[in-house]
């Protein structure tokens, strides 16, 4: 089985695990990349069941559209079931390295909002100790010199996303050459440096349920 088809494997799984928790009135958070592609496309095949979508990036919302469901500003959304996403790397607390396409501050937004996180992975993304995959930070543009020699104190490489704008105007500093052990101190210290909007651990809220593709089908993982 390719990475791919392991992909679309846990995105039609996705689907299946969420139907239950749909509603005429229901709001579907959508995440952002190659899995949460696919998901998009599984979730176009039932969008009668539920009312729209919010996205965590301008190309989602793109996505969703070109299949007819409705986007909805976060704004306007007081609950939401689900959200859907994807994940760079995650470790067995359930921890997650999320951001290698940039939209990560989105992303963590829409996570904050929904009762449950559910994410999508193939058998690829799972580490022991997150940090292999270099942990994207979103920072002011005017702060990237100064947050960047922060970000060198943490005994990581911090590498300026260059030529990279996300969807709030702001940079990406990826950091590379750490070994997160301590993932929710970690996410808190990076917020805590002025000039970073947010970083891509998503520990302090992690993920409530894994679906994780493999060569012999679809595992779900939970604490
Ligand atoms: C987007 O900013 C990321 O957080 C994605 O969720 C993550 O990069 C996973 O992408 P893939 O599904 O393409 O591996």
């Amino acid at each position: 089985m390719t990475q791919d088809e392991m992909k679309q494997a846990v995105a039609q799984a996705a689907v299946e695990y969420i139907k239950p928790k749909l509603g005429k009135e229901s709001i579907v958070g959508v995440g952002t990349g190659s899995t949460a592609n696919f998901f998009i496309d599984a979730l176009a095949e039932v969008k009668s069941l539920f009312d729209g979508a919010v996205a965590s990036s301008q190309a989602t919302a793109e996505r969703l559209k070109q299949h007819g469901i409705t986007v909805y500003d976060m704004n306007s959304v007081n609950e939401m079931e689900v959200y859907v996403d994807g994940a760079d790397e995650f470790d067995a607390e359930l921890n997650l390295i999320k951001g290698g396409g940039g939209a990560l501050t989105r992303e963590k937004i829409v996570a904050a909002v929904a009762k449950e996180f559910v994410c999508i992975v193939d058998s690829t993304k799972k580490v022991d100790v997150l940090g292999e995959f270099p942990l994207p930070v979103e920072v002011i543009p005017m702060a990237r010199s100064q947050v960047a020699r922060e970000l060198a104190k943490l005994d990581g490489m911090p590498v300026w996303r260059e030529n990279f704008v996300t969807d709030n105007g702001n940079l990406i500093l990826d950091v590379e050459d750490l070994e997160i052990t301590d993932p929710k101190a970690l996410e808190t210290h990076i917020n805590g440096i002025v000039g970073v909007v947010t970083n891509g651990l998503f520990a302090n809220r992690g993920a409530d349920v894994i679906l994780m593709g493999t060569e012999n089908g679809v595992e779900t993982i939970t604490l």
